[in-house]
């Protein structure tokens, strides 16, 4: 179980749904079989992969696909020995292409759930349609402030106090859906782009191992 409190001063984590609901059911489930998306970095698919590997959640990621050939989640992929397997956007005709082919390469895995770790490809719904409720979305600010690109730079520029990030069940509105956990971060005087995104990029590892445990933790079926 991953505790969805921290120690540290600068940010609060609340989830949606209390922990404690499910704490009775840990471990009893069969180990949630959750398949990435990412476009990019992959810091976020990077620790549900250590976590997993820790023994700190019941899941497996039985495959990652991205859509960016540069993108540097592979690496982090091939460390975990997770299969990881290109669908690039670019030789699809339209969205509905693209989230075709992602859905057929989830089920050939046998994928349950669906995290969107830094996937940043509107869906459609096809892919919702085939992971009803079961795909999930992080964004790098308190939803529903901020959805779209560049959030971190919206929020700066609205000169918000406090932002944050989000761990979401994806609706078909672009970062719209049931919150399942936030995390507060304030905004400093000085904060850049970078800086800020680097403080929520600390929260949001935390609330995403968090959601991920919420699902994960489920009672058997
Ligand atoms: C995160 O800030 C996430 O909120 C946004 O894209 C970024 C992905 O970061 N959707 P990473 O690739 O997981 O490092």
């Amino acid at each position: 179980m991953i505790a969805a409190n921290t120690n540290s001063t600068d940010c609060l984590i609340s989830p949606a749904i209390s922990p404690a609901l499910i704490e009775g059911n840990a471990k009893i489930a069969a180990p949630l079989k959750i398949g990435i998306l990412a476009s990019g970095s992959g810091s976020n698919f990077e620790v549900i992969a250590q976590a997993i590997q820790q023994g700190q959640l019941n899941a497996k990621i039985p495959v990652l696909i991205y859509n960016n050939p540069e993108a540097k989640a592979v690496a982090r992929a091939e460390k975990y020995g997770i299969p990881s397997i290109l669908l690039n956007h670019r030789d699809c005709k339209s969205r509905e292409e693209l989230d075709t082919k992602i859905v057929k390469t989830f089920q050939e895995y046998d994928v349950e759930w669906v995290v969107m770790a830094g996937w940043m490809r509107i869906v459609t719904k096809v892919l919702l349609d085939a992971f009803p409720n079961k795909v999930i979305n992080i964004h790098p600010s308190l939803l529903p402030s901020f959805p779209g690109i560049r959030a971190v730079e919206q929020a700066l520029a609205a000169k918000v106090k406090i932002t944050g990030c989000t761990v979401h069940i994806a609706h078909l509105e672009v970062d719209s859906g049931p919150i399942l956990m936030q995390a507060a971060v304030p905004v400093l005087p000085d904060d850049t782009p970078e800086t800020l995104h680097g403080r929520i990029q600390v929260q949001e590892h935390k609330i995403m191992l968090g959601a991920i445990a919420l699902i994960a933790d489920r009672p058997p079926v």
